[in-house]
């Protein structure tokens, strides 16, 4: 697939499909002139006003179906042009109520009906521009259409095998071309992105287990990341560490654990340069050990390496953007497997930071491998911290599957990082970390306990233990991830089945734009 932006008309004029708007004509607010000139009842309560191209506004008029097309949202109308070209006109129902995710998820549902059937697909942009900034209406579509592109058939005997498309972005004021070239290579590095977390969280967890998933990160940051340094810690290293509650998660792997470590620092680093750690748990597969998961509960979860997909797709999104903040991302590494030596409950393990923890449920892994991988992070002594994680089935019993939980240290941190989602459309709600619930994780025989109370605040109470690893003040905030990095159906332009690519964008929004 491949756009192309056209501020000429004529490769929106030769395309096979014709993509363009119409909006709800007000019946309160009839227009001045029209009530000046005492015009006839308007044909139609569709306006489509702002079409430049004078004989497909005609074409339109002349149909018999346009009569009763209200431009209802997403009532689509369909008719052939006057060269044989397809035209459909998107209603955007009240243009000022329609937002930027409007867009995204309407532009998903055209490019994914026509896709396969034209070769050629072009939008009228000046339609779409519903921000009224073309170069933002621009990114919105592209993203869109990046994103609904995606799939992941590696594994298929048969190729989905359409054939390629080329989108035009037509209509846009050629005054804006190198602002709209700008936001399109952005929205690229950002896709390309997605996609790489996608096929990371897609595969099979047999294929990637944690000595493969480090192995093509490092092959990913080697082609696509200059400059980017990776260090990649093996289970020797990580034993030197001391990071007792990672390893012990690790007891029952026929792999070894990988603690994936990187550094990137902008083109302009100086003393006040921002440093921001992003940490992600990394479960290739969690069969909840020996406190076992039900067959039900398992399936599905290969996808418990999705944190640290999440936030190495925001890394690497950044690095591209050149992001003007040092970053670091730390990506622990390990299966949740059974064998003769994996850990039983009731086993008391020493953190890497000296804390003694007793585990009482082997299926609470992720915190265990965060705390250490935290406590790594916060002797690089950043400013602030991310991590994100599958961590917790009680993230979705709070928020469902369509929002990520977000609870932390610094309250300004936080907001920053709501602010960053509410920017992208993409759903954080932050949940409290009480004094009551930092008691619950205490141990009666040793410094901590890995669950607190069953059934009750269950993500607060995964972060609460993280919390216990963040030292040297640094700001912290935990994005449990559990419920929105996989099968969004409602969002148009992300699978309904297999990784949703959600929230990398919030997060490279976040790091390119920190100050
Ligand atoms: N990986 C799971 C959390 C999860 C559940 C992610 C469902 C996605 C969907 C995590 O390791 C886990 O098993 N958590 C336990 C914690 C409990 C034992 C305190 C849980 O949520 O049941
Ligand atoms: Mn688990
Ligand atoms: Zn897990």
């Amino acid at each position: 697939m491949l756009i192309k932006v056209d501020s000429v008309g004529d490769q929106f004029l030769g395309a096979e499909l014709k993509v363009l708007t119409a909006v709800q004509k007000s019946a309160t607010t009839p227009t001045a002139k029209a009530a000046k000139t005492k015009a006839a009842a308007p044909v139609s309560s569709a306006s489509i006003d702002h079409w430049s191209d004078k004989g497909l506004k005609e074409e339109f008029h002349n149909l018999k179906i346009a009569k009763n097309y209200k431009a209802g949202k997403d009532e689509t109308l369909s008719f052939t042009g006057a060269t044989g070209e397809t035209v459909w006109v998107i209603g955007l129902g009240d243009k000022t109520k329609y937002t930027a995710e409007d867009l995204r998820k309407s532009i998903a549902k055209v490019y994914k009906s026509a896709k396969g059937k034209f070769s050629t697909i072009a939008f009228d942009v000046t339609g779409f521009n519903v921000v009224r900034d073309e170069a933002l209406a621009c990114q919105l579509i592209s993203e869109s259409i990046h994103m609904s592109d995606y799939t992941f058939d590696k594994y298929k005997s048969k190729k989905s095998e359409a054939p390629s498309v080329t989108v035009i972005l037509g209509h846009v004021e050629k005054k804006n071309s190198a602002k709209i070239e700008k936001a399109l290579s952005s929205t690229k590095n950002i896709c390309s992105s997605i996609n790489v977390m996608k096929d990371f969280i897609n595969e099979a967890p047999n294929v990637l287990h944690s000595e493969e998933y480090a192995r093509r990160v490092e092959a990913d940051v080697k082609a696509n990341l200059k400059g980017v340094k990776v260090k990649i810690l093996n289970k020797a290293q990580i034993q030197k560490e001391k990071m007792g509650m990672f390893l012990s998660v690790n007891a029952g792997s026929a792999y070894e654990p990988r603690l994936v470590h990187l550094t990137y620092e902008p083109p302009k680093a100086n003393a006040k340069t921002k440093h921001i750690a992003l940490v992600g748990k990394g479960i290739t597969f969690d069969t909840g050990g020996y406190c076992i998961k039900p067959g039900t509960s398992m399936a599905g979860m290969k996808n418990d390496m999705g944190g640290s997909a999440t936030v190495y797709g925001a890394f690497r999104a950044a690095v591209l953007e050149k992001a003007p903040v040092k970053i670091t991302c730390i990506l622990a590494m390990t299966d949740n497997a059974i064998n003769e030596l994996a850990t039983v409950p009731d086993a008391i393990v020493t953190a890497r930071n000296g804390k003694t923890v007793e585990i009482l449920n082997t299926d609470a892994e992720g915190r265990l491998i965060l705390g250490d991988a935290l406590d790594y992070a916060c002797d690089l002594n950043p400013h602030y911290i991310i991590d994100a994680a599958t961590l917790t089935g009680a993230a979705l019993v709070a928020l469902g599957n369509q929002v990520a939980a977000i609870l932390g240290n610094d309250q300004k941190w936080i907001n920053e990082i709501l602010k960053a989602a509410q920017d992208q459309d993409e759903y954080m709600w932050q949940l409290p970390i009480i004094n009551e619930w930092r008691q619950d994780i205490k141990s009666k025989i040793a410094d901590l306990k890995n669950i607190g109370t069953p059934m009750r605040a269950g993500t607060a109470i995964g972060a609460a233990f993280l919390e216990e690893f963040i030292k040297n003040d640094v700001k912290w905030a935990h994005l449990d991830v559990a419920g929105v990095v996989d099968s969004q159906s409602h969002l148009p332009y992300c699978s309904p089945h297999g990784a949703s690519g959600l929230i990398v964008r919030s997060l490279t929004h976040l790091l390119v734009n920190a100050k």
